[in-house]
């Protein structure tokens, strides 16, 4: 087998009109990662030499999505198709990227980013195909139920591709054939330059067609070789936004059965939603409903759900989540939180931490063993090791103007319904009593009661009447 480098050009320029979208198609995301990301984690699988990704439809924002969000060794680089003539042009601007196309002795993959179901075992075997019968080209094909839409494959007396008729251009007789063009070839670079030049827009959408390279390659006498799928999902094209929920359906399945391959379990998979880039530890458990997007963590032996949206937060192990939404924060191992929380970014909530029912934490650390059992909203804080706060506790912490943060010492005790005019501090083992609206500093152990609170010192070394002091739990 002629072993020669391979590259991969990704056709990128398209402006996915059935998407009806002021976003351009391929940064449409599915599971929480752009479409043309998924197409791009399938290439740099792959020992490629460089890729080239031909850009031009909101050609700057795709060419920052790509730059920001792939990590890869292999060189990506960005080419401009200026005005959309369709995918024959556009791999001819992607060549242009290459030096010495005529007596180039490489291959090169090409094709389009609108493929996010791809596996990249499947373009290895295309590869390897390719070079065991030292074809010109060779294509992916599927047999699908419904063709409708996709250019189909017409195959000669002896069943060797022979051309590929698009949609609009198909007869009826064209029409019934199932075998359809993925989109996905591999071709000897040296033959494919010369082939694009030969394109002609003449046809029903007055484009350059690559699929037209396949009938020019055949007609000057070149082997073209057709490679069916072994699962045709992995060549559904996205189009329009049903066929991106249908793909997303196929890849959240995928991804659900890696993760249970991998020890975590979940009730129902089929109502667990899990992000491409989420990283889970084995004995997890997902209870229905549970959505975890973006980069979140998921500890040994935790338990999230049901109904929870967990987004970029990491998760410590043996930690209970339920019915919460958390977004940028922080969970620590064996912390307990909701049922109906809300963590607002830049929550942290220690090890051993509890935070309950309707409690809504935004930019506040909890520390360790630190309890909001129930209705309290806590922002811009720092709440002490073990500290309680009760029921109905507010951290006053904007005054119209600015923010402000409000410190709660270790082992504190804030009284049920007190509020907490920031910017303010209350010490280490003080208290708070009901209803108090504490609006000045509470040194380490003093009680602060009343409206606006007044300060007792050395409170908390006094016997206290249940009359004074009401912590709020149960
Ligand atoms: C194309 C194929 C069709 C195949 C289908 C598979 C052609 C002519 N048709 O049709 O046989 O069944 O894919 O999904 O190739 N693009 C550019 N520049 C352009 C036009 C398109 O970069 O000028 C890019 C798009 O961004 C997209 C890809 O090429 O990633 C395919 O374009 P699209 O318009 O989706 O082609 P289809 O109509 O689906
Ligand atoms: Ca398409």
């Amino acid at each position: 087998m002629a072993y020669r480098p391979l590259s991969a050009v990704v056709l990128a320029a398209g402006e996915g009109t059935r998407m009806k979208s002021a976003t351009p198609k391929l940064l449409h995301p599915l599971c929480g990662r752009p479409m043309l990301l998924h197409v791009l984690d399938t290439l740099v699988a792959l020992p490629l030499e460089r890729i080239v990704v031909v850009v031009g439809h909101g050609a700057e924002s795709v060419t920052k999505t790509v730059q920001e969000l792939l990590a890869t060794e292999i060189p990506i680089e960005f080419v401009e198709q200026r005005v959309q003539r369709g995918t024959g042009d556009a791999a001819s601007v992607g060549l242009t990227a290459f030096a010495d196309t005529l007596d180039a002795e490489d291959d090169v993959l090409v094709l389009a980013g609108d493929v996010p179901l791809l596996r990249s075992e499947s373009l290895a075997e295309l590869a390897t195909e390719h070079r065991l019968a030292d074809s010109a080209a060779t294509m992916l094909t599927a047999h699908l139920d419904d063709p409708t839409g996709y250019g189909r494959v017409i195959r000669d007396a002896r069943d060797a591709v022979e051309r590929i008729v698009e949609q609009p251009d198909a007869n009826d007789a064209e029409l019934e054939i199932t075998e359809i063009n993925p989109s996905i070839y591999c071709f000897r670079r040296a033959f494919l330059a010369p082939a694009l030049r030969r394109l002609s827009p003449e046809n029903a959408q007055g484009e350059y067609y690559l699929t037209d390279v396949i009938a020019v390659l055949r007609q000057a006498g070149h082997l073209v070789t057709g490679v069916p799928s072994v699962d045709a999902t992995e060549t559904l094209g996205v189009n329009d936004r049903a066929q991106l929920a249908a793909a997303e359906t196929i890849l959240r399945a995928r991804i659900n059965e890696r993760w249970m391959r991998e020890g975590v379990s979940m009730v129902d998979p089929a109502r667990t939603y899990i992000e491409a880039m989420v990283e889970l530890e084995p004995e997890v458990q997902l209870l229905p409903g549970t959505i975890l997007e973006g980069r979140s963590v998921v500890g040994r032996g935790t338990v999230i759900g049901p109904d929870c949206r967990l987004v970029d937060t990491i998760v410590g192990s043996d930690a209970t989540v339920t019915y919460t939404v958390a977004r940028e924060s922080e969970i620590g191992d064996r912390a307990t939180v909701g049922p109906y929380a809300s963590l607002r970014a830049g929550s942290h909530i220690a090890a051993d931490a509890h935070v309950g029912t309707f409690v809504e934490i935004k930019n506040a650390e909890i520390a360790e063993g630190a309890k909001v059992p129930h209705l309290a909203y806590i922002g811009d804080a720092e709440i002490g090791a073990r500290a309680n706060i009760g029921a109905g506790t507010i951290t006053a912490n904007y005054d119209g103007r600015d923010k402000h943060r409000t410190v709660v010492g270790a082992d504190a005790r804030i009284g049920s319904n007190t509020v907490l005019v920031a910017p303010v501090e209350v010490g280490d083992g003080a208290y708070t009593g009901a209803g108090a609206v504490v609006t000045g500093d509470v040194p380490a152990g003093a009680l602060a009661k009343g409206v606006p609170a007044r300060i007792e010192e050395g409170w908390a070394n006094q016997k206290v009447s249940d009359v004074d002091l009401d912590d709020g739990e149960e």
